[in-house]
């Protein structure tokens, strides 16, 4: 995380050092760098300027107001999937116009919600929802701009958890009927189908599985036109990869970018993207403490007050998020150490390391790399509260959510 280093022996988050919030804020709490998320909006933007596509956050990653209303500045969309989503969108100031709405399982509610909104585009995953959106659009007697997902069958080459795009997965319509449903619904007073959308999972490392999204999509459009039928957007969905630690390897951007460009000098359509980890990830920590240092058997645990519920991608994924001391600490631990959460479950569990910092009950530590599907993917398992998010402000902070109140917990 580029946002963070020591300066002495504390850690800081920008100019704020770390330890201090500790004092005054209840852990675990998430910490955010509001600049990173600018920075990464920013080299997004630049990376793809030449194609100047339209950039819609996705909102599931990181649904915090501040957040959006940041980001809203910088003149990015959303990419919502539900009418929660939606509605903190609109709260946050995005131009509707810059909303696209994906999901397979979208409501009649949910539905009659966006079109009177007159958002930007809908993106239809079956023919059943293509033709709830027409019978509401009868109903309002007005004429919907939708879009159809794609599920090209294409391995992204992620962990199976999170990939989207692939004959199993449940996201998206097939080639084949796609183009069926664009025959059938050419006079279609209710609907003009004007994009294809396509996301084939998240956190996908290499190029190749864009690249074959894209020419798979450019022999699906060369179809369209033998049929006379012309689209004005495409959307490639989101799914770049961030670094989880200093080994990795960053995705390519710049060459995914090139790509992109040369596809659509040809096609020349507007490009949507609805990038969530790439813009959010590495903006936040999860701030915890270290509440008991216990053995048993051969195992030693450092039991934290972060757990599962607060961070749930090493559960759910096996994901690993790294984790550093708040204070720099020159002894090491002679015997390997678990990180764990204080929940009743076995899989509350987080990274195992050797040579680990000698911490102290009472220590704080940081999961890094937790500003993308952390907060938002959190819950109140064994009636926790979801803990407070704060941004870090100068040499200080600010609170951009508070931690929920145990009372309303227990009504
Ligand atoms: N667009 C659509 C239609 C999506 O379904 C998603 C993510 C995105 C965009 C944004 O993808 P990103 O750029 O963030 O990869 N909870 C999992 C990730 C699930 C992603 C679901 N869809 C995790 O923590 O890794």
């Amino acid at each position: 995380m580029k946002a963070i280093k020591y300066r002495g022996n504390n850690l800081y988050l920008e100019n704020a050092p770390i330890e201090k919030i500790t004092k005054k804020v209840i852990t675990p709490f998430y910490l955010y760098s509001l600049k990173q998320i600018k920075d990464n909006f920013n080299y997004f933007r630049n990376s793809f300027k030449q194609t100047n596509p339209l950039i819609c956050f996705s909102v599931k990653s990181n649904p915090n107001l501040t957040i959006l209303k940041n980001l809203k500045k910088l003149g990015s969309g959303t990419d919502v999937v539900s009418i929660g989503e939606l509605q903190i969108a609109l709260k946050a100031g995005i131009d509707p116009k810059k909303i696209v709405f994906s999901g397979v399982g979208k409501t009649t509610e949910e539905l009659d919600y966006a079109i009177t909104k007159d958002i930007l585009l809908i993106n239809a995953e079956s023919e059943n929802e293509v033709n709830e959106i027409t019978k509401i659009a009868k109903r309002k007697k007005c004429r919907v701009k939708i879009g159809l997902r794609l599920n090209p069958n294409i391995d992204a080459k992620t962990m199976k958890k999170i990939s989207t795009g692939g004959k199993s997965d449940k996201f998206g319509i097939s080639l084949e009927h796609c183009l069926d449903i664009f025959k059938k619904n050419i006079n279609n007073n209710n609907i003009s189908i004007e994009a294809l959308s396509v996301h084939i999972g998240s956190q996908i490392k290499e190029i190749i599985p864009f690249q074959k999204t894209l020419n798979l999509i450019d022999k699906f459009i060369q179809k369209l036109k033998e049929n006379k039928i012309n689209i004005k957007y495409l959307d490639l969905g989101g799914g770049m990869a961030i670094p989880y630690s200093d080994t990795e390897k960053k995705f390519n951007l710049k060459k995914y970018a090139s790509m992109v460009y040369q596809f659509n000098k040809k096609h020349k359509f507007k490009i949507i993207f609805e990038p969530g980890r790439y813009l959010s990830a590495n903006s936040a920590l999860l701030v915890t403490k270290v509440i008991y240092i216990k053995s048993i058997h051969d195992r030693n645990f450092v039991i934290l007050d972060a757990a599962m519920n607060d961070l749930m991608r090493p559960a759910l994924y096996g994901a690993r998020h790294e984790i550093v001391p708040v204070q720099k600490i020159k002894n090491k631990f002679n015997k390997k150490i678990e990180f764990v959460g204080p929940i009743c479950e076995s899989t509350d569990k987080f990274l195992t390391y050797t040579n680990y910092p000698k911490l102290n009950q009472g220590d704080f530590v940081c999961f890094t790399n937790v500003g993308a599907y952390g907060r938002s993917l959190s819950s109140n398992y064994n009636i926790r509260p979801l803990p407070a998010e704060i941004a870090v402000y100068k040499n200080s902070y600010r609170v951009i959510r508070p931690r929920q109140k145990l009372q309303d917990l227990i009504k």
